[in-house]
């Protein structure tokens, strides 16, 4: 015998082509195509501008989806840890720390080079049992607050470029938000966390964010105010984050100028947690109207000047957070449950 069969410059054009064709089915059903999806990558469109288009992504997604992990890495240039920096993720029990979601996101994000923007310090959702059930005076609540910010973002000091300092504030109508924060320590929780951060990392960029605060509004102009608030006491405030949690067709049509007011103010702006949810099943023109949709927040977003990053809340419909929390809603994605992209990808596409 003779190994002329797997000799491959001499195998017959035939056979030749049938490896090659064998070669690319087997590529593709291992979720390659998805990541070099047709056409240049978001993050390197994003890069030639100097912008930044991130996504969130969930350290267990990244342990046990090779494909996710690959796109995550191919597509963008900044990465929000979807859980894993939460309070009652990184401190379950008082002083006692647990950093491995939260050090597995930042070391896969360094390793690929892109951004990494932290979520969140102080919100008044997903707490650990202690700290809610605690019934903490102000004092003590205040130096709680202070030493967990101290600690997370001391930790993650020169790595974590960006923080969430303080997560969703205020209601609706504009009103602050009734929490633990708010109860102990009234509307000043929010510069004394802003100031624990900027002492922790005083190279970090310091942000609020909230949901529906992406068009002009009665809570959109409460953030404002809050801003000039922050800035006469001389806090330390550098950006605003509008979630952008949107229902298809539904994208404020006073984005930009909403943006624009923030940014006149002297902080910036980043869309922070973008999905666009649809009711279920998707069709072709919703997923049209989706992909419009995409386009008109990224061009609304980088149409200002002081707007230069666009994060979507995961990428793929396979782990969006969108089904479990809106009965009935989903598809809100970039890429769909396989890992291969929708329209609305190549809309970014197009507008990076
Ligand atoms: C969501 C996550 O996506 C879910 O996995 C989790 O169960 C709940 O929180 N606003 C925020 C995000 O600021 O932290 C939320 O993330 C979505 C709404």
């Amino acid at each position: 015998m003779t190994h002329r069969a797997v000799d491959f410059p001499r195998a017959p054009a035939v056979a030749r082509r049938l490896v090659s064709l064998v070669a690319a089915l087997c590529l593709a059903s291992l979720g390659v195509q998805a990541v070099f999806a047709a056409g240049p990558t978001l993050r390197s469109l994003a890069d030639a501008r100097g912008v930044k288009i991130g996504t969130a992504l969930a350290a267990n997604h990244l342990s046990a989806d090779a494909t996710y992990a690959s796109i995550g890495a191919a597509q963008f240039n900044s990465v929000t840890p979807e859980n894993e920096m939460k309070w009652g993720v990184v401190e379950p029990n008082r002083g006692q720390f647990n950093w491995s979601g939260a050090d597995q996101i930042v070391s896969f994000a360094q390793s690929h080079g892109q951004r990494i923007r932290g979520h969140n310090l102080v919100w008044h959702s997903q707490l650990p049992g202690w700290l809610t059930g605690g019934s903490f005076s102000a004092a003590i609540l205040t130096s709680i607050m202070k030493q967990h910010i101290a600690t997370e973002v001391g930790r993650y000091r020169g790595r974590v470029a960006v923080w969430d300092v303080v997560n969703e504030p205020f209601n609706d109508n504009g009103t602050l938000r009734s929490d633990i924060w708010t109860q102990a320590m009234g509307m000043g929780y929010i510069a004394t966390a802003l100031r624990a951060a900027r002492a922790a990392d005083p190279n970090a960029k310091l942000f609020l964010n909230d949901f529906n605060i992406e068009g002009v509004n009665a809570k959109s102009t409460a953030m404002l105010n809050l801003v000039k608030t922050l800035k006469s006491q001389g806090a330390p405030i550098d950006g605003i984050g509008f979630e952008s949690h949107f229902v298809l067709g539904q994208v404020p049509s006073s984005l930009q100028q909403n943006i624009a007011r923030f940014t006149a103010l002297g902080v910036s702006v980043e869309i922070t947690e973008l999905d666009v949810r649809m009711t279920l099943p998707t069709t072709s023109a919703k997923l049209t109207q989706q992909a419009s949709d995409y386009r008109t927040v990224v061009n609304a977003c980088l149409a200002v000047s002081g707007c230069r990053a666009i994060t979507v809340w995961e990428f793929t419909d396979k782990y969006s957070w969108v089904p479990g929390t809106f009965s009935g809603q989903g598809a809100a994605d970039l890429y769909d449950q396989n890992l291969q992209t929708k329209p609305a990808y190549t809309a970014v596409q197009q507008v990076l």
